[in-house]
């Protein structure tokens, strides 16, 4: 056998340092804002995160040093493989070459310890004891359960109750290292209250979830509590480029030089951004390249939302973040791929968009999950129902390519297994899914409301 099928790096090939963007972007970023309509300073964050997180979150400095224990931790699955996905090249008879970046790999099955160990680990520097968060899917509060496990803080996930209803498994995960997790709108909060007396049958929203554990975060009176964000922040864009970091030197080794096409899903920005920020320098120092954010056509907020000044949750405690945002108060339908449904999306990855440095794709849930079929019965891994995102925005580039013929490197983020989101393909499989696509009516209304209430950046 000749043909390399996973590219492998050894440990010591890690990478050191994590990636700043924010130092590159042409236009740079806009900062947040505090309820006066300023920029905040950084001590106002210092209720919710801890100062040395804060002190990641505003910097601008290109190359951040990975602290060696966090780098000890990482190793238990990093550098993650980056396979040659040669069954589904033939499956969709395409001349492209397409590799993907493994993510569930990770002990949580997904890339989100990438971020949850630096973040436990930082607030563990600082003295803290416990941290709060929200869960879409589950996959981002297993992950900070499992990384503060190994850290030994306490976690508290309030987890979005129509994907609690929906994986019972992953709350189970999250116990299982220690973590508990209750779904939310919950009668733990005065905000989850307060929506609950409201709409007491609603499946709940990140934008909801969010609010609840910072409110439990912030009215901790031991002061030991600190919140922790999964996805959005400038700081877990920063913790997740060692993925992308990984794969450049990965497609070096099988030969290739940059992709053509970098395709990753988006939630909050998290993966994409990991994935696609080490290879954007190269497209703002002139490369040509097509960087894909993929959404679903129920919560577009790349495609079809302004870029406003916005909340990051419902309740209104975040600052005013620049952002691609539906509104802090939509709640998207309830599809399976629950990390996807948030109203918002990072400031890093909507200034590359208006940047012209990522053009994002919307795919409605059918589309996905077919590509997600294909794909497990290709390549083998039942991918996670936000990863079928990317697989269906790479089959329409592997096709395109075919069309025309092209021999195109092509390079998406396999961001986490779905293993415990089989339901979500049971439904699927036996037709109870259906098309979701956001009307334009819908979106006028919408529209109508965020840029009426919002200042634009
Ligand atoms: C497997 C997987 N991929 C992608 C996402 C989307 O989040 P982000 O955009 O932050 O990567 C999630 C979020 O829960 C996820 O679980």
């Amino acid at each position: 056998m000749t043909r390399v099928t996973k590219i492998l790096l050894d440990e010591k090939d890690m990478p050191r340092q994590w990636y700043n963007i924010a130092a590159d972007l042409p236009s740079g970023l806009k900062p947040p804002l505090g309820p006066d309509g300023k920029p905040i300073s950084p001590d106002m964050l210092a209720p919710v995160f801890p100062m040395n997180l804060i002190e990641q979150e505003v910097s601008t400095q290109r190359w951040i040093d990975i602290p060696e224990e966090v780098l000890e931790i990482l190793a238990r699955w990093r550098p993650t493989p980056l396979h040659r996905a040669y069954a589904l090249e033939k499956a969709l008879k395409t001349p492209a070459r397409i590799y993907y970046k493994n993510e569930s790999v990770s002990p949580a099955g997904s890339h989100k310890p990438n971020t949850a160990v630096p973040q436990a680990w930082y607030n563990k520097q600082f003295g803290i004891k416990k941290l709060t968060t929200e869960t879409g899917a589950g996959q981002w509060g297993s992950a900070l359960a499992f990384a503060c496990s190994l850290l030994g803080l306490e976690c508290k996930v309030f987890m979005v109750r129509i994907s609690f209803d929906q994986k019972p498994f992953r709350k189970l995960m999250m116990q299982t290292w220690g973590g508990i997790c209750i779904p939310s709108p919950s009668n733990e909060t005065a905000f989850g209250r307060k929506v609950l007396a409201e709409t007491p049958d609603t499946p709940g929203s990140l934008g909801i979830a969010i609010t609840e554990a910072i409110e439990a975060a912030v009215t901790d009176p031991t002061g030991q509590t600190r919140y922790s964000l999964g996805s959005v922040l400038n700081h877990v864009m920063l913790h997740q480029t060692i993925i992308g970091q990984e794969a450049k030197k990965q497609l070096k080794i099988a030969g290739e030089k940059l992709p053509d096409v970098v395709i990753a899903c988006a939630g909050g920005g998290s993966n994409f951004a990991g994935l696609s920020f080490p290879f954007m320098i190269d497209k703002i120092n002139g490369a040509k390249m097509d960087i894909i954010p993929v959404e679903p056509t129920s919560c577009p907020t790349l495609t079809r939302a302004p870029f406003v000044y916005d909340h990051g949750d419902t309740g209104k405690m975040t600052p005013l973040l620049p952002m691609h945002s539906l509104g802090a108060g939509f709640v998207a339908a309830p599809i399976h791929a629950g990390g996807l449904r948030y109203h918002g999306m990072a400031p890093l990855v909507s200034q590359a968009v208006i940047d012209g440095l990522a053009s994002p794709m919307a795919i409605d849930q059918l589309e996905c999950y077919k590509a997600g079929l294909l794909f497990a019965r290709t390549e083998g891994i039942i991918p996670a129902p936000e990863t079928t995102h990317a697989i269906a925005a790479t089959v329409r580039e592997a096709e395109k390519a075919r069309l025309e013929g092209k021999e195109k490197v092509i390079l998406f983020g396999f961001s986490g297994h779905g293993l415990m989101d089989l339901t979500g393909y049971d439904k699927y499989m036996s037709g109870q899914l259906t098309k979701h696509e956001m009307s334009e009516e819908e979106i006028q209304k919408l529209l109508k409301d965020v840029i009426a209430t919002h200042p634009a950046p």
